[in-house]
């Protein structure tokens, strides 16, 4: 049997239902934020991404599905969305007359990554992205969304990880000190840092490698290497963040995969997660507008892992608003055109109630009820025919109830 790629998964029942609730959440509460959705195609020429993210960085080297099509043009499934969300911008002229922009996405992304709990190779990415403004109170607005966000689905004891990498040309000093720190304990790194230190030295802050993690104790730390100017961005952000109740930790090391960030950079991780624990990550790219071809414009944003974001739900037990579920059972063929008649105006109401067709019998139909998760059963024979009601089964509990017919409406708003 044809199963489906290493890495990309079904989606169904209740992990499913966790990601339709997280949508439904991400939707209320960017709405009121006053983002606006963005929809960009999942293929993308392949030099989008490989000007926007960074030669040197692992996306680029190692995880990207690039393929050709018939026209022999390079073409690459979006790894990430953010320089997505840029073209589109530029392309389509959309900061003309609506800077500041605030945009939203929801959409899969495909990295060729090593498998592992947590870490699939099409993935679910929720991201929001500021377009347009430079200052920190920005920054915290879009983490305010953010954490208003993780809050509405039951998320509250998440922190922030930050850090400010400054801008590229700011950088030097820090590399030299840096690069002579390396050569002191070269020995200590791994190759790939060796790799590193020529082509990004930053790259080696993040290295996974426990013994670079030993050996990075005591390292000079990039934000005392930056001009003033970004240190007091620094400073007026952590003063926000302080103002807006977030919490936070500074973690010199954190300086992201993706090579586009300028200043303030973060992460989620959550201890809950196990080895894949980032549960979102993001920051200011105020040069890569500019870079891809558009007018220089600061911009900031986040991704979260919505596949991790629903693991998370789901190993804290965080239940899902529930809303009746009804499985409408008419007894025998000959009740089913009646059973019907009387569903279609309910079906109007916005209540979840699926009608029995297969004609089985009663037992057989709450057997079906009870493993598909129904929590009520419309029972409809030629008895509950004759008196106009409804014989509805609580299934969690077993008891049950007659309904007069006109005020199933009301008591299922009631439930
Ligand atoms: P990123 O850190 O590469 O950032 O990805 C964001 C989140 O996507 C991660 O924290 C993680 O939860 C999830 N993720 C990444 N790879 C995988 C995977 N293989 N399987 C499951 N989940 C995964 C970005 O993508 C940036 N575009 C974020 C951003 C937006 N920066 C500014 N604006």
């Amino acid at each position: 049997m044809t199963q489906s790629v290493k890495g990309m998964r079904d989606l169904w029942g209740t992990e499913l239902r966790h990601f339709q609730f997280v949508e439904r959440m991400c939707y209320q509460i960017m709405g009121a934020h006053g983002y606006q959705e963005i929809r960009t195609p999942i293929v993308e020429s392949t030099d989008l991404f490989s000007r926007s993210m960074g030669s040197t960085t692992d996306i680029i080297n190692k995880e990207m599905y690039t393929f050709k099509d018939r026209s022999d043009r390079s073409l690459t499934l979006r790894p990430e969305n953010t320089a997505s969300v840029v073209r589109a911008i530029i392309q389509n002229k959309l900061l003309e007359g609506n800077d500041p922009l605030h945009l939203f996405y929801i959409g899969p992304m495909f990295r060729y990554e090593r498998m592992q709990s947590g870490r699939y190779r099409q993935f679910w990415q929720i991201g929001a992205e500021s377009i347009g403004v430079a200052s920190p109170e920005s920054e915290v607005e879009n983490l305010v969304l953010l954490f208003d966000f993780l809050g509405s689905l039951g998320l509250t004891d998440l922190s922030l990880s930050i850090n400010s990498v400054g801008f590229p040309d700011e950088r030097a000093s820090f590399y030299t000190a840096f690069k002579s720190f390396f050569k002191d304990r070269e020995a200590s790194f791994c190759p790939d840092c060796h790799r590193r230190i020529v082509d990004n030295p930053l790259r080696v802050l993040d290295c996974k490698v426990a013994s670079c993690q030993t050996a990075l104790t005591g390292h000079p730390e990039i934000l005392n290497f930056l001009s003033s100017e970004s240190r007091s961005h620094h400073e007026k952000f952590q003063k926000c963040l302080h103002g807006s109740n977030i919490s936070f930790s500074t973690n010199p090391k954190m300086v992201r995969g993706l090579d586009y960030y300028t200043r303030t950079t973060f992460e989620v991780i959550s201890p809950d997660l196990g080895a894949q624990c980032a549960l979102l990550g993001g920051g200011r790219y105020d040069r890569l507008i500019q870079d891809l071809g558009g007018p220089a414009t600061p911009a900031f944003g986040w991704a979260l892992g919505l596949d991790r974001l629903v693991s998370l739900l789901i190993k804290k037990n965080i239940s899902l608003p529930s809303k009746p579920r009804i499985l409408l059972i008419p007894l025998g063929e000959s009740m089913l055109e009646y059973a019907l008649q009387l569903v279609r105006p309910l079906w109007t109401t916005g209540h979840s109630i699926e009608l029995e067709t297969r004609g089985v019998a009663l037992k057989k139909s709450l057997a079906t009820a009870n493993r598909k998760g129904h929590s009520h059963a419309f029972i409809l024979g030629e008895g509950e025919k004759a008196k106009n009601i409804i014989t509805v089964k609580f299934l969690m509990t077993g008891e049950q109830e007659e309904w007069p017919l006109g005020e199933i409406t009301s008591r299922l708003t009631k439930l």
